[in-house]
């Protein structure tokens, strides 16, 4: 080979080097929730093993009312996920037509079992039963999902004794692990429920945290441009896909707790889980995005193991 074809050669190998070394820049950072959810889950692992060496064998109750397949699907991971660790797992799926008396009465008995330390209805309960007055019910010191009154007041008090709702607490785990920094962070929250926007925005503008949080919903006046603003956005409205490219400023961060099910002909199932966000329009834009799925909804579970075995070191 002449020299100068040599050096036409090692040109263009730089060249193509540094080419796809500036389209791995241009490429977002997957943040791989599965792989996150199973180091927690092995953290939970040891500790279980250290309070059963203490005599204590952490236990979760969840109950399930009426027939809905998500709700089943969810309910029995929680219970696959408890056994896999070890804990005493209660799972109780009773019928739809439960009346709200007969519901409360369950869980005045989980409220009594020693064995118990985690109790949780899975949401939505069927139309006829009060929510609000199961989540009352439920002994605080046992309320692993964080929703009752107590333990929001904790949470808004920056108590650590109190009970984080899992899916928020799953994403800020996301953000410590993936190394995002919140401090002085414009937050933006789609989505006000007590499940996951409100105790979401709380763990963001939190003393740990300190980021600048805007909690935007349906009803929100130009959401787009609010979203614009975000460098961490968090969509968590339930309704798939909803968040454009154009919503995003390029570089945030974004997590997506949407899981929504919508028609796909070319799945065998017919069907496909969606996010609440355009994920291969936004992508490209974000220094980091969560899948859907894998992303957010695996760190619920195993938050909610971390609730339990908190609750079990608590309760002794
Ligand atoms: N339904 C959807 N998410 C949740 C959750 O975190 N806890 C309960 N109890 N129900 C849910």
């Amino acid at each position: 080979m002449l020299m100068t074809d040599r050096r036409i050669l090692n040109f263009v190998l730089k060249l193509s080097d540094f080419t796809s070394r500036l389209r791995r820049m241009n490429q977002p950072r997957i943040i791989d929730g599965k792989a996150v959810a199973a180091t927690v889950l092995e953290e939970c692992r040891i500790e279980t093993a250290a309070l059963k060496a203490k005599g204590i064998t952490p236990g979760l109750a969840v109950v399930l009312v009426g027939n809905d397949p998500a709700s089943a699907v969810y309910v029995g991971s929680k219970a696959r996920t408890c056994a896999d660790l070890g804990f005493h797992s209660v799972k109780l799926e009773l019928p739809a037509e439960t009346t709200q008396a007969e519901l409360l009465k369950v869980v005045a008995d989980l409220n009594a079992d020693p064995a118990v330390h985690g109790i949780l209805v899975q949401s939505p309960p069927p139309k006829h039963i009060d929510e609000e007055t199961v989540i009352r019910a439920i002994d605080p010191r046992k309320d692993v999902d964080g929703f009752h009154p107590k333990n929001v007041a904790k949470l808004v008090l920056e108590d650590p004794t109190g009970f984080v709702p899992c899916t928020p607490a799953g994403c800020m785990k996301l953000l410590e692990i993936s190394g995002i920094d919140t401090n002085g962070a414009e937050a933006v929250v789609i989505g006000r429920s007590m499940i996951v926007g409100k105790p979401m925005a709380m763990l963001l503008v939190a003393k740990n945290s300190n980021a600048t949080v805007t909690i935007a919903h349906s009803r929100s006046k130009d959401l787009p441009a609010i979203c614009r603003r975000a460098d961490i956005l968090i969509a968590a409205v339930g309704r798939p896909e909803m968040v454009k490219a154009d919503w995003v400023k390029p570089g945030a961060v974004v997590i997506d707790v949407g899981i929504n099910r919508i028609a796909d002909p070319s799945k065998k199932s017919g069907h496909r889980l969606t996010g609440d966000v355009a994920y291969d329009e936004v992508a490209p834009r974000c220094a980091a995005i969560t899948p859907v799925p894998g992303g957010v909804g695996p760190m619920t579970i195993a938050m909610l193991m971390k609730n339990t075995l908190q609750a079990a070191r608590q309760l002794g």
